[in-house]
């Protein structure tokens, strides 16, 4: 099985990746250090260049990952973005970065219903996992923004999150010799809405998750990688009465479109895709969120309104609350207390140890 999927990487540089290194990746688990590995320049590239070179990061059972073409990732760019978004120098108070509200060990998310910005404010929504953002189409719950670097003004300028006006956060940055020389490494060039964005984007991009014990059975035929128990619920969730796997689809456990499961009767706080499109038909929508890391991720929806993975189960049995834009796909189904267990099994195969470690501050 490694040794299946060591000869499918495809992950290398702009000038190949001598045949003598691919060799040495040992185990699944090296596959997230490929990246990193790949992109070490020759002395000859790094001569003719004065910023690093770029790295393609391919995953053999995912779709390609789009990357701007005037963006492409780099190493030095990778650990310049990830410096910036642990650092509260883009808060208002500089009391708050990014990785407040994104914890790496929750997958990203904060354990919290809603998030808690500067000043004790509550944002609207629960914090999503940032895991695989390079393939999101757009971004945020009611798909609202269409880019990782447009993005990156969110946050920043939002009141109940960094309350920071982005010219002010850019000009703190640049007013920081350290980050001045990193970014002169990382870019060739000054702190500036390109390159910050791109910094942050870039780090963004590298977040994959892709080597749960899912992969490993489903992709690459490891037949011990899913107990008995999770592959009973594997079946479940694939299967034509519980229809998980029409919204949650393989392989990033999302088709990306807008629905509404009928959580509640009434979104009064928050309309979902209907704050985008101000269409009726699309009260209650949201994204559909990927499952990958869900046992980390608690608790879940929009409003982390559902403590437990068992909770969201009991609500998709019940078939929703009736919300006259209810997917038609959310409509209830009989589970005995033992497939319960098996689909808990499945969701927990989802969990992805390899690929989040590396990125443990
Ligand atoms: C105060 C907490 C908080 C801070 C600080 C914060 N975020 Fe978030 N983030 C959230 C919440 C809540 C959402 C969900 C927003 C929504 O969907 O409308 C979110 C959504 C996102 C998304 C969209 C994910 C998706 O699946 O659509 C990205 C990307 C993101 N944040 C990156 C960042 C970056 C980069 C920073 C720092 C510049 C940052 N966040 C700072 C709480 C926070
Ligand atoms: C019609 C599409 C659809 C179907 C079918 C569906 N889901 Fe979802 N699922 C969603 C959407 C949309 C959300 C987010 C809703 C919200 O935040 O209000 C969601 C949320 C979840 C969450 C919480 C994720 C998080 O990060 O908060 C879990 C877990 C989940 N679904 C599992 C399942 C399981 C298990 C099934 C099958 C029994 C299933 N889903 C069927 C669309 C669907």
């Amino acid at each position: 099985m490694v040794s299946r999927l060591r000869n499918m990487i495809t992950a290398v540089t702009k000038y190949g990746l001598p045949k003598s290194k691919i060799k040495k990746l040992g185990s699944l688990a090296l596959l997230s250090f490929f990246v990193f590995l790949a992109c070490t320049p020759n002395q000859d590239q790094q001569k003719s260049t004065a910023v690093d070179q770029p790295v393609s990061i391919a995953i053999p059972h995912f779709p390609e990952m789009p990357v701007p073409e005037n963006r492409p990732i780099t190493k030095k760019r990778i650990a310049l973005g990830k410096k910036l978004f642990n650092d509260p120098i883009l808060s208002k108070n500089q009391d708050i970065s990014c990785a407040s509200c994104h914890l790496s060990a929750k997958a990203f998310t904060d354990g919290r219903n809603v998030s808690t910005g500067t000043e004790g404010r509550q944002t609207l929504r629960n914090s999503p996992t940032l895991f695989n953002l390079a393939w999101q189409p757009y971004l945020f719950m009611d798909g609202g923004n269409p880019t990782l670097e447009s993005q990156v003004f969110g946050p920043i300028e939002e009141h109940t999150e960094m309350d920071n006006p982005f010219t002010e956060a850019m000009a703190r940055v640049a007013a920081s010799a350290e980050y001045q020389r990193l970014f002169k490494e990382a870019f060739g060039d000054d702190v500036n809405p390109f390159t910050l964005t791109t910094a942050l984007s870039t780090f963004e991009r590298s977040l994959v998750s892709y080597n749960s014990p899912f992969d490993q059975f489903y992709y690459y035929g490891d037949s011990s990688a899913l107990s008995p128990s999770a592959q009973r619920g594997l079946q479940l969730f694939t299967s034509e009465a519980l229809a998980c796997e029409s919204c949650h689809s393989f392989p990033l456990t999302t088709n990306f479109s807008f629905e509404n499961i009928g959580l509640k009767m009434h979104y009064q706080t928050d309309s979902g895709r209907a704050r985008v499109t101000q269409v009726a038909a699309d009260h209650g929508k949201f994204k559909v969120p990927t499952l990958r890391n869900i046992t980390l991720t608690a608790p879940y929806m929009h409003d982390g309104s559902v403590e437990t993975l068992s909770e969201v189960i009991d609500h998709f049995a019940a078939g929703g609350v009736g919300h006259p834009n209810q997917s038609k796909q959310v409509n209830g189904f009989a589970i005995t207390a033992r497939q319960k267990e098996d689909l808990l099994a499945f969701l927990a195969s989802l969990t992805d140890t390899n690929s989040y470690q590396q990125y443990q501050d």
